[in-house]
């Protein structure tokens, strides 16, 4: 049993006490009687779910700077074309060996939870078999789901739909697809109708690059949107990116909010990865790429914040800090009131979680005790800090620990 003690949770004036009984949250109160368990002094800091990164391609990470892979452009569909002429040459464990260093780029920094959209548009399934192998050796660590994702198209890359179909078989946890990049509209909608039929054939999740791009014609969502909820697997469902529906005219827009609330589905915004992709077509005014992230939060739809990319042919950088997404998302998103930042964290924790469907989070007796802590004293405090992970505690253990920055002489300054 341990106890940790002087912790500092969302919406409790007063700290408090977690114990922890074989991996699993027991107790948390402001004082707890125990006997003989072990004492871990929170130091009054911030404690929060784990950080989680519903949206990365793990098998793209670190490929920026392979021969062949440079994206002159700087444009969505310059990276498809650069990963498709390149993804050939790779093998299987440089994939398994830079998708692990990714992973590891984020538990790092607090994250537990990973989706990870895996290329499938491959006859070999090369990345796939690498990252089933992957989420099984790592789940004591991070818990990650897989979608199975035809980069190159359903239906614009032969036989797409099938991959698909049989990376599902093998253990994908969700259907992707890729609408906007098929050959013609009806392909698209061919896509969404067939990715909602896998998910319920084979009971899987749903996760959607949908409508990535300042297309104000590119509709997927309204389709995805009305299947899933004829379904009722809008919560089992999320739709990725959705650019244009930030450049879609209010009276469309503001008509499918309502729709959107009513079928529960899950939105994945990627704030720093959308805001360079897109808007590249666009002279001044440029558009900032961004879905319409405060007003679906303001609606009551579930959304979230995601990495998307570490350093490969869409986006250079990247390195898994969750805190510096949320950061640039609240800006763009133009979300920033008192109560917009106190309930920011939000964005890469819970909504993450709910999107991911993962029941087993939160800081509730019963539930695995999974938890970060931050360096800060309030929610306010980190978002504005940008603060940084003091440690990250999975089934009651830590997976690191970190000590906060010293201040040797420069320590006199603070008391004058
Ligand atoms: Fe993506």
């Amino acid at each position: 049993m341990t106890k940790f003690i002087n912790a500092r949770l969302k919406g409790k004036k007063e700290l408090c006490e977690i114990l922890v009984e074989k991996g699993k949250f027991k107790k948390i109160a402001q004082h707890i009687e125990t006997d003989g368990a072990k004492i871990t002094d929170l130091k009054g800091y911030l404690v929060v779910p784990p950080y989680v990164d519903p949206h990365i391609h793990l098998d793209y990470v670190f490929t920026s700077q392979m021969e062949g892979a440079l994206n002159g452009s700087g444009t969505l569909f310059e990276g498809i074309q650069r990963w498709g002429e390149t993804k050939d040459k790779i093998k299987p464990e440089e994939i398994r060996g830079r998708a692990l260093k990714g992973v590891l780029k984020e538990v790092r920094n607090g994250v537990q939870f990973i989706r990870t959209h895996i290329d499938v548009t491959d006859p070999k399934l090369t990345g796939l078999k690498a990252m089933l192998e992957l989420r099984e050796q790592l789940k004591e660590y991070v818990t990650i789901q897989i979608v199975a994702f035809p980069q190159e198209g359903m239906y614009a890359y032969k036989g797409g739909d099938s991959l698909v179909e049989e990376a599902l078989k093998m253990g994908a946890d969700c259907v992707g697809a890729i609408p906007h990049y098929e050959f013609a509209r009806e392909f698209g909608e061919k896509s969404i109708h067939k990715a909602v039929e896998l998910a319920v054939k084979y009971d899987k999740l749903i996760d959607v690059h949908c409508d990535e791009t300042d297309d104000t014609q590119s509709r997927f969502l309204e389709l995805l949107n009305a299947l899933v909820y004829s379904e009722s697997i809008g919560r089992k469902t999320a739709a990725s990116h959705t650019c244009s529906f930030g450049s879609a005219d209010n009276s469309y827009a503001f008509r499918m909010l309502k729709q959107l609330y009513k079928s529960g589905i899950n939105f994945i915004s990627c704030p720093t990865e959308n805001i360079y992709l897109q808007g590249r077509q666009d002279t001044y005014p440029k558009r900032r790429g961004l879905t319409r992230v405060k007003e679906l939060n303001d609606a009551g739809i579930n959304v979230c914040f995601a990495q998307d990319s570490m350093s490969d042919p869409w986006y250079p950088l990247g390195n898994g800090n969750l805190m510096n997404i949320l950061d640039h998302g609240i800006h763009i998103a133009q979300m920033m009131s008192q109560t917009e930042i106190e309930n920011a964290l939000d964005l890469i924790t819970v909504n993450g979680a709910k999107t991911m469907n993962i029941d087993d989070y939160g800081i509730e007796p019963g539930k695995s005790a999974d938890f970060i802590v931050i360096e800060a004293k309030s929610e306010f405090e980190a978002v504005c800090e940008r603060a940084g992970v003091l440690a990250s505690v999975r089934n009651g253990e830590f997976l690191f620990t970190k000590e906060p920055a010293k201040y040797n002489n420069c320590s006199k300054l603070f008391s004058l």
